[in-house]
């Protein structure tokens, strides 16, 4: 298009669809409205019409739900990634795509800017901001909401005097952030952290004393650490992981409440539902339990954290997490299987997991007959592991012995 031109990451909430008005009158740029579908269930139709009818010059809907798995949830789910034992960072993954859409979409049009409506508050805009800064380090960003400095009533002043109409849902005392991956839930009454969050808050799970009083049993299979069959049934991403939100949701799954660590430095306490990641990571961890060596996946764990560090502190496109994902992807080639799943009133527990490339053996496991494990060998083995002690026993413990507070005080010197 022309220089004059913003590409906006566009909602359809008040707060972007103020964004289009502002922009014009404080930079004098015309703004292309960019509606991503990462899987939020929206009228995406009336969304585009409302960016129109708000004054945008354009407005363009892009599908990212493919992408979405494909490049981001899936890699991500390979890789572990959860943040503070609690979080498979739902939103903080839809963001690094999102920017890579504005950033295509500039340069389709030729923008020089694109803006996104994000607060000065938050891990979004450092997110949205560095990963556009990663693609393309000499677009302009414009983020209205974290610079115009209006009060939540100043906006909707704003939005009345300028014929911009005001969703239903401003009354909402949340804020929400949807993806296929999971919903993400803040604000209102969940800011004191000891309120049980309401039941109004949860949309995709039942509370799990409604849930069906009789188990389910589902059976998930990947491929490389990739799911690719439901129930024996072969799917593409998108389907596989709805049918598992619903599937999970019902039975009450996948419900999260945590007082996470921003990157802005503050605590905040997060609600968020995710019944198929959260399965998916459960069925996933248990399969590399199975194909995975013991070094593979201690070394694994470290890395697990380090990229889901990363991911929530917007660092996506680095070239640390592109290394890292070399070993992540190398990890698992062997990670196939099956992974059999109970959804039972709230929880989801691994009932049972198989995969050609079990590193498991009965053989070596059993009890029973038919044990080939080499237990003479066990004498020699642990001669050998204990050496170091006993060494360091014999030379600097004798006489002094073990002392607390390894062992109680009245004990210490018997050994
Ligand atoms: N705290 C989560 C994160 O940083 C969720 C953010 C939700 N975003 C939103 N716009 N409501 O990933």
């Amino acid at each position: 298009m022309n220089l004059e031109t913003v590409v906006l990451a566009y909602s359809g909430g008040l707060d972007t669809s103020v964004a289009i008005k502002w922009i014009k009158e404080k930079y004098n740029l015309d703004v292309i409205a960019l509606t991503i579908d990462l899987g939020s269930e929206r009228d995406l139709p009336s969304i585009r019409q409302r960016a129109l009818d708000v004054g945008a010059v354009d407005a363009k809907i892009v599908d990212g739900r493919d992408l979405f798995l494909k490049y981001f949830a899936f890699p991500a789910l390979q890789s572990g990634a959860i943040y503070e034992r609690e979080y498979p960072l739902a939103t903080a993954i839809g963001r690094p795509l999102i920017a890579k859409l504005l950033v295509d979409v500039a340069h389709e049009t030729g923008a020089k800017a694109v803006a996104h409506g994000c607060t000065g508050k938050g891990n979004d805009q450092v997110r949205l901001d560095v990963s556009v800064g990663a693609l393309d380090p000499n677009l302009k960003i414009i983020a209205p909401v974290r610079e115009w400095k209006m009060s939540r009533p100043e906006e909707i002043e704003y939005a009345r005097k300028n014929n911009i109409p005001i969703p239903a849902t401003v009354d909402s005392p949340y804020s929400t952030d949807v993806n296929l991956w999971g919903r993400s839930i803040e604000a209102g009454i969940l800011e004191d952290p000891w309120v049980e969050p309401p039941a109004e808050v949860w949309l995709w799970t039942k509370d799990p004393k409604d849930a069906p009083n009789t188990p389910q049993y589902i059976e998930i299979e990947f491929e490389k650490g990739i799911p690719v069959a439901l129930d024996g049934e072969a799917l593409d991403g998108v389907t596989l992981v709805q049918k598992l939100n619903d599937i999970a949701g019902e039975h009450g799954v996948g419900r999260i409440d945590h007082v996470e660590n921003r990157l802005v430095g503050i605590k905040s306490r997060e609600i968020y539902e995710a019944p198929a990641s959260v399965v998916l990571h459960q069925a996933h961890a248990a399969l590399e339990d199975m194909t995975l060596s013991r070094d593979q996946a201690r070394f694994k764990t470290t890395v697990s954290n380090q990229i889901a560090e990363m991911i929530y502190n917007g660092l996506w496109f680095s070239a640390l997490h592109q290394d890292l994902r070399a070993f992540v992807e190398s990890s698992q080639r062997h990670v196939s299987g099956t992974v059999r799943v109970k959804l039972f009133k709230g929880a989801s527990m691994i009932a049972g997991r198989k995969s050609p490339r079990s590193l498991y053996q009965y053989e070596l496991a059993t009890y029973d007959k038919g044990d080939t494990f080499d237990q003479d060998a066990a004498m020699g083995f642990i001669k050998l592991w204990g050496l170091p002690l006993q060494t360091q026993a014999n030379i600097q413990m004798l006489g002094e012995g073990v002392t607390a507070p390894m062992l109680p005080e009245a004990e210490s010197s018997s050994c």
